[in-house]
């Protein structure tokens, strides 16, 4: 039997590169993709759901609704600004506390949720994968720029989030591995207004990051689960 997986934010960016290339991928027999406004699918592997990482009833809903194991869970969400709302602050004068609970809700609360609904369904005795896309400016140690606080911050507890999953599923499920992944600079909606100064050959397609963070997450160990991992396979530090 095929591999079964589950991508969420299949409407941005990553997500939906990612659904691209695991949909030709011989070993997969099911993706379930999600994102807050599905479409009717076009791809017999393909099975859309709806969810919004605001509203963990929604998060239940598409756990409850997947039969059988899953073997990779990908979380492909996030936000960094949104138009009318936050914007990554330049100095602490510009925080804004309902700005920086949004980004914490999407950034960090969401995914926790999950993997509160979604890791009953990582089988126990082969490997799986549960993957979420963060940011190497989430990292406290690389942190030399300062700014963006919401941003960083909500990205640090992410990066925290997903340790505490690894060392829970050790014991259960001690062939999985959860990786913090960080993309590069990709060329979405979500970078599209920092990409000045950005050399060309440093801002990956959407097609070209999925690419390298499959082929990343398919080298992984369990040794490895709870590290940050970066697009070339690069442990980053926390
Ligand atoms: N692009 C980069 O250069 C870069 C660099 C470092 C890290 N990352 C990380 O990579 C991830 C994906 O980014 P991207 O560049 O692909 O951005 P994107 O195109 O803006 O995609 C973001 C995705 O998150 C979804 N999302 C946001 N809020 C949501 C909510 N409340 N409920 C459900 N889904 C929600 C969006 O859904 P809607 O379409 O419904 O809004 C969309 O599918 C993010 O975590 C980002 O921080 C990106």
């Amino acid at each position: 039997m095929g591999k079964q997986i589950v991508v969420f934010g299949t409407s941005g960016g990553i997500g939906n590169a990612l659904v691209a290339q695991l949909s030709a991928d011989p070993s997969i027999a099911r993706i379930h993709a999600g994102s807050r406004r599905p479409t009717a699918s076009t791809h017999a592997k393909r099975m859309p759901f709806a969810f919004d990482l605001q509203d963990e009833a929604s998060i239940a809903r598409a756990a409850a609704g997947i039969e059988g194991q899953v073997d990779l869970v990908f979380v492909a969400t996030g936000m960094l600004h949104r138009s009318g709302g936050p914007a990554p602050e330049k100095a602490l004068r510009a925080i804004d506390p309902a700005a920086m609970a949004e980004l914490f809700a999407v950034n960090a609360i969401g995914p926790a949720l999950i993997a509160k609904h979604f890791a009953p369904l990582l089988p126990r005795d082969r490997r799986s994968v549960f993957a979420a896309l963060s940011a190497k400016v989430g990292s406290i140690a690389d942190n030399r720029l300062g700014g963006w606080h919401s941003y960083r911050a909500s990205k640090a507890a992410l990066n925290m989030l997903l340790v505490n999953l690894a060392i829970e599923l050790r014991r259960t499920h001690p062939q999985a591995i959860v990786a913090a992944l960080h993309p590069g600079t990709v060329d979405t909606g979500l970078s599209a207004p920092f990409q000045r100064g950005v050399a060309p050959e440093k801002l990956f397609s959407s097609a070209q990051s999925a690419g390298y963070l499959l082929d990343v997450l398919n080298h992984l160990t369990p040794a490895d689960s709870g590290g940050l991992f970066a697009w070339d396979g690069s442990r980053l530090p926390y």
